[in-house]
């Protein structure tokens, strides 16, 4: 009976502490790839004892006879962990993990124990990878929106009407995390297109706008660059959608003397254009919301190109005969009434005009 008893509470106390193992699980969210504490104290007293174990069975770091022990950690924590050394004393057990990796999470357990007490505490750890850039882009009839490094795996949604019937890949990388696009075959590009990636904790979108056409002129054009509420961070002109024309305020060589200027706002200026930059523009703007990019079908007016065409083929060889011709006029009347003065000028011919008038 007593026997039984002591089974009972001690099932029960079992189960008890798993329990409250359980609901006294805090949640701790690390960043990928950067530093993380995991908190954890115990009262102080002599003879400090520390284990830190990510469940079920890996050892993280182990601490006792006053020293860092860690014959028993885990390949994967080397050179990753470590203790506030100076506040152990303190009562302060707390592990700094570096480099968060995607293994990390998990549950971890921290033991202390002092010649007066132990304890164990209980933290859960996430890793997250936010997204951090969506890209959107369209090559022939296909657009296609994509993000990467993301974690935990992320949705991804088209907001277009009607809704599309588009097909989503994910697929994760060796690192663990998720990369994601989908695309749509298009008929018709003159609506807006814009998809939104999304983790628990943060969302990016997006937008292509419809492509315009522009016809600009030979001396200077500009195109826009639809702009939003918020300010850029990044910003992208390319050619044909492969030639860089300018990235984040630098002007590529090649189009060093078509680049007239960048406005705050994005739009581009080109000066000194032919027919040769005739293609499509492409302007992608980044702010902390998404992605926003915008073409423009560039076509370099030939009518223009003709006025100048006219100006130097017709007009000012015309013009420069007409000078050279009345100069020489000019000079051909001046130098007879100069030369010869009242002989053999205009009074011998009125003279001989009236002679003739005279005879008839
Ligand atoms: C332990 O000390 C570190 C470093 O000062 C601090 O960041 C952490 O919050 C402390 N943890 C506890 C549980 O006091
Ligand atoms: C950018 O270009 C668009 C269209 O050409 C124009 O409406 C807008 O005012 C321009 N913005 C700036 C800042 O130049
Ligand atoms: C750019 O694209 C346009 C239209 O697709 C094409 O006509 C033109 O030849 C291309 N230009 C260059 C330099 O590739």
């Amino acid at each position: 009976m007593s026997m039984e008893c002591f089974v009972f509470f001690g099932v029960l106390t079992f189960l008890l502490t798993t329990n409250r193992a359980d609901v006294f699980t805090d949640a701790l969210d690390c960043l990928l790839g950067e530093s993380c504490v995991l908190p954890c104290s115990f009262q102080p007293g002599a003879e400090v004892i520390v284990h830190w174990i990510q469940l079920a069975d890996s050892p993280a770091h182990s601490y006792y006879h006053d020293q860092d022990q860690l014959g028993h950690q885990n390949p994967r924590f080397r050179d990753r962990t470590s203790l506030f050394k100076n506040q152990i004393s303190g009562g302060n057990a707390s592990l700094l993990l570096s480099g968060v990796k995607v293994e990390d999470e998990g549950r971890y357990k921290c033991y202390t124990s002092t010649v007066d007490h132990n304890k164990e505490t209980f933290i859960h750890l996430n890793v997250y990878a936010p997204v951090l850039k969506v890209d959107i882009q369209q090559a022939e009839n296909k657009i296609t929106c994509s993000s990467e490094g993301i974690y935990p795996e992320p949705q991804l949604t088209w907001s277009i009407d009607p809704p599309p019937n588009e097909t989503i890949t994910v697929h994760q990388t060796e690192q663990k995390l998720y990369n994601i696009s989908s695309s749509l075959n298009v008929k018709v590009t003159d609506v807006e297109y814009n998809c939104t990636v999304s983790t628990g904790r943060n969302k990016m979108a997006a937008t292509l706008f419809k492509q315009t056409s522009l016809s600009g002129s030979r001396k200077e054009t500009t195109m826009r660059c639809t702009s939003s509420k918020s300010p850029p961070t990044g910003l992208i002109w390319r050619f044909n959608h492969s030639q860089i024309i300018v990235s984040d305020g630098s002007v590529m060589k090649e189009w060093m003397q078509q680049v007239k200027s960048v406005s705050p706002s994005g739009n581009l200026t080109l000066k000194d254009l032919s027919t040769d930059h005739d293609g499509i523009y492409t302007c992608e703007l980044r702010t902390a919301e998404g992605t926003y990019v915008t073409n423009t079908f560039l076509r370099i007016e030939h009518s223009q190109g003709n006025v100048s065409n006219l100006i130097y083929i017709v007009i000012i060889p015309i013009a420069i005969a007409v000078a050279v011709g009345m100069l020489v006029y000019c000079k051909k009347k001046k130098g007879c009434s100069s030369k010869e003065p009242g002989e053999s000028g205009e009074p011998e011919e009125l003279t001989g005009m009236n002679k003739n008038e005279g005879e008839q």
